[in-house]
């Protein structure tokens, strides 16, 4: 059997579980969505966030790009986050990175070039704004994981200053931001850091280092 055909075929299996577990299942979710959760994170397949969460079909807001990054002029981004927060009032908003991402790595090593270059125009950022603190480290791992992680506290920082989050913000509404990342070897999230309204984003320190 063709690879394709898998997928289609266990679709219709996964599809048939759901109804036996919970015959209401697909009918409820036809007229309505109601997640809690925006989760931004890396197209890493390796990263799967529903599965990561056990979160169901209706569960997670999702939007995923290499190295999940957070620019303001992405219009992908800008208009998922728009819906997130101001039709689907979401409360929590999660950048989650990962350690060993492929898109960190490229931008540390400085060797891609074409559409993912310009991508990563922002991890080149980071890497520029943290290289004193990466480069005390050892070449490989620990650097690609440390960059990982101020990654996240960056990106975080992009996004706590989008008009979104600024106008939820200023409007009081329940809104926080969290800063995770995703450890490949053990299946485990660590959090990082978040940022509510009170926040104040010129003091948002580093976040520890959590990779031992
Ligand atoms: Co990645």
């Amino acid at each position: 059997m063709k690879e394709i055909d898998q997928l289609l075929l266990s679709n219709r299996a996964w599809a048939a579980e759901m109804l036996h577990e919970n015959p209401e299942f697909f009918q409820r979710n036809v007229n309505l969505q109601r997640p809690a959760f925006l989760w931004i994170g890396c197209s890493d397949s390796r990263v799967a966030p529903d599965q990561m969460t056990q979160a169901l079909p209706g569960g997670l807001f999702v939007h995923r790009n290499i190295a999940n990054l957070v620019y303001p002029t992405d219009r992908n981004l800008m208009a998922v986050l728009h819906y997130a927060v101001n039709v689907l009032e979401i409360a929590h908003v999660v950048i989650c990175g990962h350690y060993g991402c492929g898109g960190i790595q490229a931008a540390l090593d400085g060797t891609v070039e074409g559409p993912i270059a310009d991508w990563l125009d922002h991890a080149y950022q980071v890497l520029n704004d943290h290289r004193a603190e990466i480069e005390a480290l050892p070449p490989g791992e620990e650097r690609v994981n440390r960059l990982v992680e101020v990654n996240v506290r960056d990106q975080l920082l992009h996004l706590a200053g989008t008009e979104p989050v600024q106008s939820a913000f200023a409007a009081g509404k329940p809104l926080t931001l969290h800063g995770w990342v995703y450890d490949l070897r053990d299946g485990h999230i660590k959090p990082l850091m978040r940022i509510d309204a009170d926040t104040v984003l010129a003091e948002l320190p580093q976040p520890e280092r959590v990779l031992l």
